[in-house]
């Protein structure tokens, strides 16, 4: 795929984003959308990545509805979802100092007692009742060998082995979508298209780009997109195709 700008080295841009993200200089505090966040060791960092930013203003929170945002990382868009006028909002990551982190931005920002934070792989910590108006997660987006393993928590931030974690996100968010919920993913083109449209088809989903915006580094130039996962039918949402 052609991407003007910048010369294109997507593993280039990797390799320097996952550096930066164990530098020295690693903020300790950090601001964004005009808010002063905190940011634990090991979590993703926002002010290193534009996703945060781009898919925290580009969602469309439930006014008095609830939210799940998966893998919360700092948890900015959990925090600015409760800020923006959610009744409630979980958040949840696999990552415990994501899980901590939440809560720290949580208390900073006066919401705790709106945002429910639970350390969780998937939907595994969620009731069979819980559900909610929006579900979100800016994923994971390198697709790692199947069998590949973690080698930090950190590193759960940017690779999905067999994309594994995007397979269970399409099976399992639509038995945790209220009627008429909606489900989102934020992805961009360093992740693998084909992979996820394949998995989409056989969970019944339609895939809609709800907002899109190019970005330039000195390494290359990034297509983020906020997409939109609707069922092929009614209650079909998540079940493969028999
Ligand atoms: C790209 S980071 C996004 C973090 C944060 N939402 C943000 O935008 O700054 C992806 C997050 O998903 C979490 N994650 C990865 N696999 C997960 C899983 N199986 N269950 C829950 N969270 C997961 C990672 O730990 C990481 O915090």
């Amino acid at each position: 795929m052609h991407k003007p700008g910048p010369p294109n080295d997507d593993a280039t841009e990797l390799t320097g984003l996952i550096e930066r993200h164990r530098s020295a200089e690693r903020p300790r505090v950090f601001t964004m959308l005009d808010r002063d966040w905190d940011l634990l060791p090991e979590v993703y960092a926002p002010v290193y990545a534009t996703s945060t930013s781009l898919f925290t203003r580009w969602l469309r929170y439930p006014s008095g509805g609830s939210m799940l945002e998966v893998g919360c990382g700092a948890g900015l868009t959990a925090v600015t979802a409760a800020l923006a006028g959610c009744r409630s909002v979980t958040a949840l990551d696999i990552n415990p100092a994501a899980v901590d982190n939440t809560r720290l931005n949580a208390e900073r920002h006066g919401v705790a007692d709106r945002v429910r934070v639970l350390h969780s792989d998937m939907f595994e910590a969620l009731d069979d009742t819980d559900a909610f108006d929006l579900i979100f997660w800016n994923s994971n987006f390198v697709e790692a060998p199947a069998d590949a393993a973690y080698p930090s928590e950190l590193a759960r931030a940017f690779f999905d082995p067999g994309y594994d974690s995007h397979e269970r996100y399409l099976a399992g968010a639509g038995r945790h979508l209220r009627p008429g919920g909606r489900l989102y993913l934020g992805f961009s083109d360093l992740r693998n298209r084909t992979r996820l449209d394949e998995i989409a088809a056989r969970r019944q989903y339609r895939i809609d780009t709800s907002a899109h915006e190019q970005r330039s580094t000195a390494t290359t130039t990034v297509e983020f997109q906020l997409l939109e996962f609707t069922p092929l039918q009614p209650g079909t949402s998540g079940q493969p195709v028999s």
